[in-house]
């Protein structure tokens, strides 16, 4: 039983530890900001690299934007050497696995290449103060706006793996989740970078549902039409999951969006 007396001087003691403590310790102070970010989602302490990490290896999914507080974080990593270093690791893993294949000449081999941040970059888009990496929600009319006007850059790495695996005798088929109705301007844009020859090019008519079930079921039908997917190569993971997937799958770095 405490006495009225001793519970004023243990809460006295109480205030006194507390705010010595929090004067004492910066730690503290920063511990009582609030522990919440955009949306509401808990992110305390968080680590922007490790949150790049979750999303390369597929832990982290659904997310709908990049947290406010990896704005900067995401925008240097892509603008910087890092991006395209990790592009061009790929690319180059990929080409050593192409180059031991055993084609069979019948051009029925192709390797499978989605199109945004596979192989042109929305970078210039996603840069602007208006998207800000993917910190901002995603907005459809701003950005069908630039996929019509057809100037996205190539993913240096992905193109010259491109001209290999030509070379190599690989049919190439683009496996987009953007609509036929883009499909001058897709056209246009690819030609104009330097993907000039293709087998396919595979874009999503209405009600064709998107991510994972769109994609499996269209290289269910190359399969279906006798073509063998020796490689299959997105930024996304549902680019990569699914149904025939392909002999091998190569994931590139996306950290600006999720496409489940
Ligand atoms: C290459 O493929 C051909 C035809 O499928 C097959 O006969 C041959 O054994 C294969 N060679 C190797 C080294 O896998
Ligand atoms: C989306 O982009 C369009 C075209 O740039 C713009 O007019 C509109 O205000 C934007 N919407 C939002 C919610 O920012
Ligand atoms: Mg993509």
């Amino acid at each position: 039983m405490h006495t009225p007396t001793q519970t004023m001087a243990s809460t006295l003691l109480f205030l006194l530890l507390t705010a010595t403590t929090a004067i004492a310790s910066p730690n503290i102070i920063h511990l009582l900001r609030p522990h919440s970010g955009s949306g509401g989602h808990k992110h305390s302490n968080l680590n922007c690299l490790s949150w790049r990490l979750a999303v390369e290896t597929n832990n982290l999914q659904k997310w709908t934007q990049v947290p406010q507080a990896c704005e900067d974080y995401i925008g240097h990593y892509m603008l910087g050497k890092q991006y395209r270093r990790d592009c061009d690791l790929v690319a180059a893993e990929a080409y050593e696995y192409a180059k031991a294949l055993n084609l069979t000449g019948d051009g029925k081999d192709v390797w499978v290449f989605d199109i945004d941040e596979t192989t042109l970059s929305n970078l210039p888009y996603y840069a602007r103060d208006t998207v800000a990496f993917g910190a901002i929600p995603f907005n459809s009319t701003a950005f069908n706006a630039w996929v019509v006007e057809a100037t996205a850059p190539a993913i240096p790495g992905s193109l010259k793996l491109y001209k290999k695996l030509l070379k190599l005798g690989l049919k190439i088929v683009f496996l987009t989740g953007s609509e036929e109705i883009y499909m001058e301007a897709r056209v246009k844009n690819l030609k104009a970078v330097g993907y000039t020859t293709w087998e396919k090019l595979i874009m999503k008519g209405v009600g064709e549902g998107s991510g994972v079930v769109y994609k499996s079921k269209k290289r269910k039908e190359l399969e279906e039409g006798g073509y063998r997917i020796r490689g299959n190569m997105g930024d996304q993971w549902s680019d990569l999951l699914g149904s025939n997937a392909g002999d091998r799958t190569f994931k590139v770095p996306d950290p600006m969006y999720y496409i489940g």
